[in-house]
């Protein structure tokens, strides 16, 4: 049943994730059980695009193109959103708010003063759609302890937590993170980045034929799994490291593939061998650190990567279902949650989970905006 406009209540979150493939917009309700009305990817136009991969990058600190891209993100997020809202027959002022991510340029959660950092200046959307913008969701995690990553579970818990089935949801971003939901309410809920889930194969892939990324895993499927170099991935200290832990493509990028690579594999072999260390990862993480899980819930463009999801449907003995399998669209997912954690913030509610994160305790996430 359609909701009466004035029932509703509706916030928009946006993100650019790790990937930097583009710009997620989703419309949620919070005025009941959550419903994501709507949702959109908005490609970057390229230069924004470059700009963006490159400030991700260890080496490229120059603090005048950062200053510039992150008001030309912030620009780019603004209209973005006006755009999105018109395609769907909204105006800016049926929005209590905007939850706005931002793009993470870099993420040091152990550093010596650990930090992390978004841009896309959210004084900008809020000028350009006149709308309430919550952003700055990360940092007070980390002042608190924290890992400031990821954010989602509590959101996964929302959307997915059952009474009676021990599940984990899983995104497969640039890198993948898992959520763990126990039927027992008792027990926190608990997450961690897994380790990459595109990142690697889509730098190897863009490498070698210009692509961003592996469409349907073809490349891959092209190639074989090289077992050497799939155990010495699988060897990575990170992965073996305790939970709380997050990560990013400041770590798992070209260079850290070149060092793994000593001698001269062909390209869709190391394709294949890429694709099977980010589903090994992850089936390793669960048995580790989620072995009640009985069933997988899968989101984020990695599921759409048909080689990957076999892979991972192989290697696990529980069901894996997409997002879409529970009537969620699973590419706006994360975009949702920030406009959910928008909202917890204008209602005074903590956003973090410190169960996930590490911190000290559960924190109202985010800096507001006004329209
Ligand atoms: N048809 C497809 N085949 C293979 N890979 C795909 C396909 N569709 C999407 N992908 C992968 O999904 C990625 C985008 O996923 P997503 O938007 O969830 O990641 P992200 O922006 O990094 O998100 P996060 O916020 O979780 O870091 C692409 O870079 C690509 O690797
Ligand atoms: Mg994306």
């Amino acid at each position: 049943m359609t909701k009466h406009q004035a029932e509703r209540q509706l916030y928009v979150g946006a993100i650019t994730g790790t990937s930097v493939d583009g710009l997620d917009i989703a419309l949620v309700d919070v005025s009941d059980t959550i419903a994501i009305i709507a949702g959109e990817t908005l490609a970057f136009p390229a230069n924004l695009r470059h700009e963006l991969l490159a400030l991700g990058q260890p080496g490229s600190d120059d603090l005048d193109q950062l200053g510039e891209v992150d008001r030309a993100l912030g620009h780019f997020i603004g209209q973005g959103i006006l755009s999105f809202l018109k395609s769907h027959k909204f105006a800016p002022t049926d929005i209590t708010a905007i939850g706005s991510h931002g793009q993470t340029v870099r993420h040091r959660p152990d550093a010596t003063q650990p930090f992390t950092w978004q841009i896309g200046d959210p004084n900008m959307i809020a000028e350009v759609t006149r709308v309430t913008t919550v952003a700055d969701f990360r940092r007070r995690d980390m002042s608190a302890g924290g890992q400031g990553a990821p954010l989602v579970p509590k959101f996964h818990e929302a959307l997915f937590r059952l009474a009676d089935e021990d599940r984990a949801i899983l995104n497969i971003g640039g890198i993948s993170n898992l959520t763990m939901l126990t039927a027992d309410p008792a027990i926190d809920i608990t997450g961690f980045d897994t380790g990459p889930g595109n990142a690697l194969m889509d730098v190897w892939c863009e490498a070698h034929t210009g692509n961003p990324y592996d469409v349907d895993g073809a490349m891959a499927a092209k190639g074989s799994v090289d077992d050497a170099l799939l155990q010495q991935l699988l060897n990575d200290p990170y992965l073996s490291r305790k939970p709380p832990k997050s990560t990013g493509r400041e770590y798992y990028n070209l260079d850290w593939l070149k060092s793994q690579l000593s001698r001269t594999a062909k390209a869709h072999d190391v394709q294949r061998t890429l694709l099977e260390f980010t589903a090994a990862s992850i089936e390793g993480a669960l048995a580790t650190w989620a072995a009640s899980a009985q069933r997988l819930i899968v989101c984020g463009g990695g599921r759409a990567n048909p080689l990957l999801l076999n892979r991972l449907r192989t290697l696990l003995t529980i069901p894996v279902d997409t997002a879409e399998d529970h009537d969620y669209d699973g590419d706006m997912i994360e975009a949702a949650a920030f406009g959910w954690l928008a909202h917890l913030r204008l209602a005074g509610l903590p956003g973090s989970a410190g169960s996930v994160t590490g911190a000290g305790g559960n924190r109202i996430l985010g800096a507001i905006y006004s329209a």
